[in-house]
């Protein structure tokens, strides 16, 4: 009986770890694909024939494709989570130094923390006096993040919530951070969200850096793009620096941007 429970988990540990990898395996061939092949509405078409080309039984091509389709969000959290929450995190756990280094000196106010993972930024910034809110839909890495600003004795509103779903209000927030989370899709409710007199850092992927790199297509930006993006917003800063990005650890070219809502 016991053998059977036993032997039954495994199954149901492999099913789910075997499941993760079909997910990783689309992700890596999709983050080292053309632009133009990420931006397709229907990009597991091509993946379709990718794994054909690899010899894969037509069963097996279609198990992987319903399966994608119909998990991917779903493993994309779970990835996310795995990542935030490792015993020994292979990203910079520090709070982000671009961020550090355009908030010094400013008065505190209300900050959002958009995909704010396991809390470094959000938390540092609780502690300089910000009232600070952030979101992310990786359950655990908020609940990680939680827990670290209650050990810190530091106070931090958190919720589950995607870019998507989260309700940015308006003329809300003296600061919004965007590291390493993209903002393609929703840089127009980051900006009306936004005080007048309101900043949005960001720091994220160059396209130079997805080189031989398997890297999200959504924190990935052209030379020049995000000006662009934010254009409502005046320019304090922007760059695009050969350094070592806080996700991947390696030296790479970034993008860093300061825009700050103009009316005050
Ligand atoms: C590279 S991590 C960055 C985490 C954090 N901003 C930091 O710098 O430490 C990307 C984060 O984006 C989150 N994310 C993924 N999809 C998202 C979405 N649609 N809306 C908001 N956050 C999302 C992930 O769960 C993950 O926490």
């Amino acid at each position: 009986m016991l053998l059977r429970a036993w032997l039954s988990a495994i199954l149901v540990v492999g099913a789910v770890f075997g499941q993760q990898e079909v997910y990783e395996q689309y992700r890596r061939w999709i983050t080292t694909q053309p632009v133009a092949v990420q931006k397709e509405a229907e990009p597991l078409a091509r993946y379709r024939e990718h794994l054909r080309g690899k010899g894969l039984d037509e069963q097996t091509v279609e198990a992987q494709i319903e399966l994608i389709r119909k998990q991917g969000s779903r493993m994309e959290v779970e990835r996310w989570n795995r990542i935030l929450t490792a015993p020994k995190p292979a990203f910079n756990v520090e709070p982000n130094a671009f961020l550090v280094e355009m908030v010094k000196g400013r008065k505190p106010g209300k900050a959002l923390d958009v995909g704010m993972g396991q809390g470094r930024n959000a938390i540092w910034l609780a502690q300089q006096g910000w009232e600070s809110v952030g979101f992310d839909p990786a359950e655990r890495a908020v609940a990680a993040a939680v827990a670290t600003a209650q050990k810190l004795g530091v106070k931090l509103q958190t919720e589950i919530a995607t870019a998507e779903s989260f309700d940015f209000g308006e003329n809300r927030w003296d600061l919004v951070v965007l590291s390493y989370v993209g903002a393609r899709e929703f840089h127009e409710k980051v900006v009306r969200s936004l005080k007048p007199g309101g900043i949005v850092v960001l720091e994220a992927m160059h396209r130079d850096a997805t080189k031989g790199r398997s890297i999200g297509g959504a924190v990935v930006f052209d030379s020049g793009e995000l000006p662009g993006l934010f254009r409502e917003l005046r320019m304090v800063r922007y760059q695009e620096p050969l350094s070592v990005a806080d996700f991947g650890r390696e030296r790479v070219r970034l993008v860093q941007m300061c825009g700050e809502k103009p009316g005050e």
